[in-house]
């Protein structure tokens, strides 16, 4: 009977401690002697016109920048983004004078409290100017980054960037040396170069939030959730998701170790990080090739169908816009269709990432994308479109309250919309897919696509953040070999080649060295699944649920209308009430709905493995071992006492 060293317990008990010890009350928080109603409101209300107009010329200066890609314009907007950061450093201060925990209105009450535990404006202006000056830094050394190529490492070929030449190795060669490669310059130029600067940064931003009021930075992180319990949550739903996890890992590494071999993968062990088709292993459509379930079956692609339809971009605008206004939602306003970029122009450099823009005036609001007439680009529409439509929906609110209820709010309402579009019957119903919706061989391909992209993704979007609140809690000593430990314990990733901490191979994730957090990518995973599923319960769906389309369906425009309009300001579990359903906090059950035909599948195909999951020995884990520490030096490590306890079992169970 196989059984499994890498259980979620140990880390489990962590997250129920530290849930405990991070309850607050708000009395810890910076708060002034001011109770006076009315100079809260008439602060709010001078707030609210002064943010929304910075807003107007910050967003304007980036646009131009983003389209036009020019120093001037970078000048330009490097200025309004300064004034900006002035702006909120003035306004925190006024802020901070309010005893807002006593102010008796709770709309009031609440804003203020939004502004006050946000950013860093606690810190005194060297310091507030030196975090900022680090963060652009990194930011500007990571888009600089250059590596050498595979074929002539001698001649120094050393002009590959991110993207898109690292991402277009990482997705088509299917030559593990040559993948090796990548991945090792790739995570040997982002780390080391910027370990100085990133420990500096961590320093200061543990002095901004402690000069805020919170213990460091991970709890100011994970203050904008609101919930004690937030850890605790996040544990529980990936304990429900991991079984998934684990029958998709197993059935993904049977399929590599046919492909590469055992010098590569082990049958029943972790997977190298280089081979999964994306330079963080984070998500693995992109070798599809190598994992689809029905090679012959036809899969789901209608980029043919919109050329031989002669869709071009402004069509495809229209068509998302229709699918809103399906629902009763907002139709989009002359100056949308006015100012937005559909296309890439070709007398000027943009970038060309897509993106949703929110002018802050209730009147400009713009999409900006470099469309080609493709499937991927149809999608990205419908995505972008939806973050066009909560800004709509929100609009009316003050501007604290003008975003998601809370930071996965956004991606997954955005992602939930995608569903209902990215799925076989709805591209029926529209006219570019006309072939047989029902073969039990396309729905399997379909879902397994989904899953590389979704359920792969899942550990991935939970474990950054994770890491960074270590970092940011005990310090940066083990780092390198903290980030890898997670990696293992909930992806079942080792790096193809040993590591050590004169690396730093967070960083070759951009929203470390940015500063972005993440883990609302994994609230908004499990919510993009929540918000779907009851969408598709209100309009009555009872069929698989990967087959639910919401199009046209005025109960599931009301209940996305209800949620959009609330904004932030209200608690998200109110938010989420919202949506009708049983559960009011997060889910993972609605996930593991729609991938309930997938894992049935993956059972039968994985009916003959010996272990379900990863067998992680103690080679694996001497890979990312800290210079100092070896394996027995594990009690040296007593500030952390976590990565000891994870291989102390390894050396148990390996050793018996
Ligand atoms: C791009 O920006 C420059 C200023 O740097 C400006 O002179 C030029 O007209 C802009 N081009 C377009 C097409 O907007
Ligand atoms: C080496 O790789 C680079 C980038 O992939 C490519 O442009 C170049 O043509 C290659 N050179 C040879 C000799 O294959
Ligand atoms: C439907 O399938 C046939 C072959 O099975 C193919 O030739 C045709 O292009 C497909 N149509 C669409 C819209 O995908
Ligand atoms: C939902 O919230 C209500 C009120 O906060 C609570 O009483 C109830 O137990 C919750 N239901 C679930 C299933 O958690
Ligand atoms: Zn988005």
């Amino acid at each position: 009977m196989p059984f499994q060293y890498w259980t979620v317990t140990p880390l489990l008990m962590l997250f129920l401690n530290s849930g405990r010890a991070f309850a607050m009350s708000d009395a810890r928080i910076v708060q002034g002697p001011n109770k006076n109603l009315g100079e809260a409101l008439t602060f709010l209300r001078e707030y609210d016109t002064g943010a929304s107009n910075i807003c107007l010329k910050v967003s304007s200066a980036q646009w131009n920048y983003a389209t036009n890609m020019t120093d001037v314009n970078k000048r330009k907007m490097i200025e309004q983004q300064m004034l900006k950061a002035k702006f909120e450093k003035i306004s925190w201060k006024k802020a901070a004078l309010f005893d807002w925990p006593k102010i008796s209105d709770p709309l009031l009450k609440r804003q203020l409290k939004l502004l006050i535990t946000r950013g860093r404006a606690s810190l005194p202006d060297e310091k507030f100017n030196e975090i900022h000056h680090l963060i652009s830094e990194m930011k500007d050394m990571y888009l600089h980054v250059r590596i050498c190529a595979f074929n002539n490492y001698d001649t120094n070929y050393c002009d590959l960037v991110l993207d898109p030449d690292v991402h277009r190795i990482m997705e088509h060669s299917r030559n593990s040396d040559e993948l090796l490669h990548i991945w090792r310059e790739w995570h040997d130029k982002t780390g080391p170069p910027m370990k100085n600067k990133f420990m500096r940064y961590i320093q200061i931003a543990n002095q901004a939030s402690r000069m805020t009021g919170f213990v460091d930075a991970g709890e100011q992180m994970r203050y904008i959730y609101e919930e004690r319990d937030f850890e605790h949550e996040i544990a529980t739903t990936w304990r429900a998701i991991e079984p998934l996890y684990k029958e998709l890992f197993t059935y993904v590494r049977r399929r590599l170790y046919i492909k590469y071999g055992p010098d590569v993968v082990r049958p029943d062990g972790p997977i190298p990080a280089h081979i999964l088709g994306n330079i963080w292993a984070q998500e693995w459509s992109k070798i599809s090739d190598i994992v689809i379930p029905y090679s012959t079956e036809k899969q789901l692609d209608v980029t043919d169908e919109l050329l031989r339809q002669g869709f071009t971009p402004l069509r495809m605008f229209q068509m998302a816009e229709e699918f809103y206004t399906s629902l009763g939602l907002k139709p989009l306003s002359p100056e949308f269709w006015r100012n937005s970029l559909f296309e890439k122009p070709k007398n000027r450099k943009v970038q060309c990432t897509a993106s949703a823009w929110d002018f802050c005036n209730k009147i400009d609001y713009r999409l900006k994308q470099c469309t080609e007439v493709t499937m991927n680009d149809l999608i990205t529409i419908h995505h972008e479109m939806a973050h066009i439509q909560y800004y709509l929906q929100y609009s009316e609110q003050p501007y604290l309250y003008r975003d998601g209820a809370n930071p996965g709010f956004h991606e997954g309402l955005a992602n939930a919309m995608v569903l209902s579009v990215y799925n076989p019957v709805h591209l029926h119903r529209v006219g570019l897919f006309n072939n047989n919706t029902d073969t039990y061989e396309l729905n399997m391909n379909f879902l397994m696509i989904m899953a590389l992209r979704k359920v792969a993704y899942a550990p991935f979007a939970l474990l950054v953040d994770q890491w960074r609140y270590n970092v940011f809690k005990n310090g940066v000593r083990t780092m390198n070999f903290n980030w890898w430990e997670l990696r293992l314990l909930y992806q079942g990733i080792v790096p193809p080649i040993a590591r050590n901490e004169g690396h730093l191979d967070a960083v070759a994730k951009r929203h470390i060295p940015a500063d972005l957090p993440y883990m609302k990518y994994y609230v908004a995973l499990l919510l993009e699944f929540q918000i779907f599923d009851a969408l598709c319960g209100a309009m009555g769906h009872t069929a698989q649920l990967h087959t639910c389309d919401i199009y046209r369906s005025r109960e599931a425009g009301r209940i996305l209308t209800d949620i959009m309009q609330a904004g932030e300001s209200k608690h998200w579990k109110d938010v989420l009430r919202m949506l009708r359903t049983k559960t009011n906090g997060l889910s993972a059950e609605p996930l593991l709905k729609y991938f309930q035909p997938l894992l049935s599948w993956l059972k039968v195909q994985n009916r003959d493995e010996a272990f379900i999951g990863w067998n992680a020995k103690v080679e694996d884990t001497a890979l990312f071992q800290p210079l100092f520490s070896k394996i027995s030096g594990c009690a040296r490590n007593v500030f952390n006492t976590f990565p000891c306890v994870v291989i102390a079992i390894h050396l148990v169970v390996n050793y018996l």
